[in-house]
């Protein structure tokens, strides 16, 4: 039962109960319809009330359903809210907590509409990379006023119901109800009282006009095209809006359709609509229940306050949580202290950050010399030297002074986190905690899950990732985890089109017009080079056989580390962050493949783009068969969050279906024909080769 059916005196009551946000799918829908027709069959019955159980009025269509034949079965959202508004009965739309999308059409078709205060209300299609389809950009503009009703299209973002009753001449609501709680009896004596009342209005009825229209729309347009440059719904829902005004109600809903269908097929709404499913999946641990109980995080310690010990503090203390950060000496926790102050300083200046709020966040950050001063905290975050003999030290003496049931983290990068864990008596209370740099800016979270990490330390970590407003994303134990260990064979790949014959300015235009934040050689640059040097030199050691391009290290023999040292791939003006290209880099590039022997060729960007993102895929399908990343979602989630993977293409798996994983392979195989190439590393991991032979796609989500 998708919805429940009660008759209080003379009023029938249909409440949506569709968990967890009472989607508009086929059921809900069918079962609307059927209830309806009950209530309008039923003579004792004068009017109606629609409203949904649990912690949404509707949430929407159910975003599951897209691109299944069910999202388009009758009765569709359009027939359900045409049969409530021909209903001879009156029926009425009691909102509350959440009324979005699907759910704000269809109380936009209701006759009436009493809100609770506090509701949110949205018509975030646009996230998804769609417009409103069941007329909201029809009825909306009707019943708030042109303007209001286009930012909330546009934007998505949601507003507060008593906001909304605010705006002058509205006809949203025809009430405010005096709580969510009082909501459904106030619903139904408001229904007994408009029993009666003929003709029904209707929000079609209303007329929908802009004193300025052209002028207004030229003006919107120009703002939307500025923001909104991958994506093409937000422009679509200024013409929707604009139709609203131009043309009769039926011809516009016609026009709103057609825009929407259009939208549902475009590679970038199937791009949002995987995100949106994505990021809620990454929560979820395949052995590990939601209702797994979870340890108290009350207090948190940082151990080293360098670059990231500091960055990782900023983000708890953001939460509201007291942090103690531990060094080695009084001039290193100075340090890191200003560097806080300084960046929530910087905020304040921007106006991003009240003063108050600042002090008060200040106020829950202590410090100290000596690891006793950290025994009652909860949880302990290690961001010291990446070398497994510090971390062994500080790991042994982290277990002789936390309290039983502490969860100790460790922020390596690339260290063995059994290795760590195995340093300590309780290995089930160690867990990795891999933040990005900048910590205290970058969304996303690496939980590393060791070998002996117990279940409810991983739920608490997940947890307290999203209380953190993280990103999520577990991860098995292996060198460099899910997204390092991937930007190892893209950066591979580049070094090799530079031999080739590519400059590093192409190789990062080529994949900035793809979409990425930016290329590999700026990112190397930002990052400073001197760290993939040290990781290389590792690798020349553990992996002797492994082919590398030597342009990179070469560079930093010139003592070339990027912005830092005001020269990288780039040269630097002091002071700036503008990459200009590099005569002397070019110089070396074309010194070194004489020194090789290699006559450079043209590359064209396409291949540029298919080696960096294809060389992406093939270690993430690897990761997936291993089952370091237990899903190719969380891997997207990883790409897009953490490395600038554009968010029109949802993610390098998400791409790599949308090519086609047999063109994947294909293309695969072509570049291991090239001998300046590693052929090796192209032949399609396991996992790969089998979808691509199968015609199967990585098996996301939506
Ligand atoms: N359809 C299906 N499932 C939905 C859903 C929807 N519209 N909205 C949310 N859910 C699910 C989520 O997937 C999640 O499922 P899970 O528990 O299995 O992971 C669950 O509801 C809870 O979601 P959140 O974790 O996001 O919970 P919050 O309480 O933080 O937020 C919300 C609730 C505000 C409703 C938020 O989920 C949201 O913004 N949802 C998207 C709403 C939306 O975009 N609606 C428009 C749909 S398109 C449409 O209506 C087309 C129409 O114009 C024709
Ligand atoms: P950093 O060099 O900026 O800071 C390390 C701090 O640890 C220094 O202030 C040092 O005094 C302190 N320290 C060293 N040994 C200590 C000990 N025994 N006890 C207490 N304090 C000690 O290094 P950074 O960049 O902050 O890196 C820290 C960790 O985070 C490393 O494991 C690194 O691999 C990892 N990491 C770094 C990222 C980055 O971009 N910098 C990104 C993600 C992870």
């Amino acid at each position: 039962m998708t919805t429940l059916y009660e008759v209080h005196g003379t009023v029938a009551l249909i409440t949506l109960s569709n968990p967890p946000v009472n989607g508009l799918g086929h059921a809900t829908r069918s079962s609307i319809t059927d209830n309806l027709q009950k209530a309008n069959a039923d003579a004792t019955v004068k009017s109606i009330v629609i409203t949904g159980a649990g912690k949404a009025f509707s949430g929407g269509a159910d975003i599951k359903e897209f691109g299944t034949p069910k999202a388009l079965s009758e009765p569709n959202l359009h027939s359900v809210i045409l049969a409530i508004e021909n209903s001879s009965k009156p029926v009425v739309a009691a909102i509350h907590s959440v009324c979005m999308g699907g759910g704000l059409e269809l109380a936009l078709g209701c006759h009436y509409r009493i809100a609770a205060p506090g509701c949110s209300v949205a018509l975030p299609e646009v996230k998804l990379g769609l417009l409103p389809g069941a007329g909201g950009t029809q009825r909306l503009p009707r019943v708030l006023g042109v303007e209001p009703a286009l930012n909330m299209i546009v934007s998505g973002e949601p507003v507060k119901s008593e906001l909304l009753a605010q705006i002058p001449g509205q006809k949203l609501f025809d009430k405010m109800a005096q709580s969510p709680e009082s909501l459904a009896e106030e619903a139904l004596a408001f229904a007994q009282s408009i029993a009666d009342t003929r003709p029904l209005p209707l929000v079609r009825d209303l007329p929908c006009k802009h004193p300025n229209g052209d002028a207004y729309f030229q003006f919107a347009r120009n703002m939307v095209k500025g923001m909104s440059k991958d994506f093409p719904a937000p422009l679509k829902c200024v013409d929707a809006v604009e139709a609203a005004t131009k043309r009769k109600f039926e011809d516009g809903l016609l026009f709103e359709r057609e825009i929407f269908i259009n939208l549902m097929w475009t590679p970038e709404s199937r791009a949002l609509r995987h995100i949106f499913m994505a990021e809620r999946a990454a929560s979820k641990i395949p052995d590990v229940p939601e209702d797994t109980p979870k340890r108290e995080i009350k207090s948190i310690a940082v151990i080293g306050a360098g670059t990231m010990g500091g960055g990782i503090s900023m983000n708890f203390l953001n939460a509201g949580i007291p942090v103690k950060m531990l060094e080695m000496k009084q001039e290193a926790l100075d340090r890191g202290i200003a560097t806080i102050r300084k960046n929530y300083e910087a905020q304040v200046k921007k106006g991003k950050l009240k003063q108050d709020k600042y002090e008060q966040r200040m106020s829950l950050l202590s410090t100290t010399l000596s690891y006793d001063d950290l025994k009652d905290a909860d949880m302990v975050i290690e961001a010291v030297f990446e070398e497994m003999g510090v971390k062994e030290k500080v790991f042994k003496e982290l277990d002789r002074v936390m309290k039983p049931g502490a969860i100790l983290a460790s922020n390596t990068s690339t260290l063995d986190m059994n290795k760590i864990a195995g340093f300590t008596q309780r290995p089930q209370d160690v867990i990795g905690t891999h933040f990005f740099s900048p910590a205290n800016v970058m969304k996303l979270l690496e939980v590393v899950r060791a070998e002996k990490t117990a279940k409810d330390v991983l739920a608490t970590v997940m947890a307290l990732g999203k209380k953190i407003r993280k990103t999520s994303v577990v991860s098995g134990v292996c060198d460099g985890f899910i997204g390092n260990r991937m930007i190892e064979q893209y950066s591979r790949q580049a070094g090799f089109l530079l031999e080739e014959g590519a400059t590093p300015e192409q190789v990062d235009k080529a994949v900035e017009k793809f979409g990425f934040a930016m290329g590999p050689f700026r990112m190397g640059d930002l990052a400073g080079n001197d760290i993939g040097w040290a990781i290389r030199k590792r690798r020349y050691q553990e992996k002797p056989g492994m082919k590398y391009s030597k342009t990179a290290d070469l560079l930093c023999e010139m003592g070339r580390f990027g912005q830092k040292t005001g020269a990288g791939w780039y040269d630097y003006v002091p002071g700036k962050r503008d990459a200009i290209p590099s005569q002397v880099v070019v110089d070396m590039i074309e010194k070194h493949r004489k020194d090789i022997g290699v006559a450079p060729r043209k590359i064209s960007d396409e291949e540029i783009v298919q080696r960096l993102v294809y060389s992406l895929v093939n270690e993430a399908a690897h990761i997936l068969e291993e089952g370091i990343a237990s899903k190719a979602s969380d891997i997207d989630m990883v790409y897009l969050t953490g490395y600038g993977f554009p968010i029109h293409r949802g993610g390098p798996m998400l791409y790599a279906d949308q090519v086609g994983l047999f063109n994947v392979v294909q293309s695969m195989n072509r570049f291991a024909q090239n001998p300046l190439d590693d052929a090796s590393f192209w032949k399609p991991a396991p996992l790969l080769a089998r979808l691509a032979a199968e015609g199967k796609t990585f098996n996301l989500s939506t």
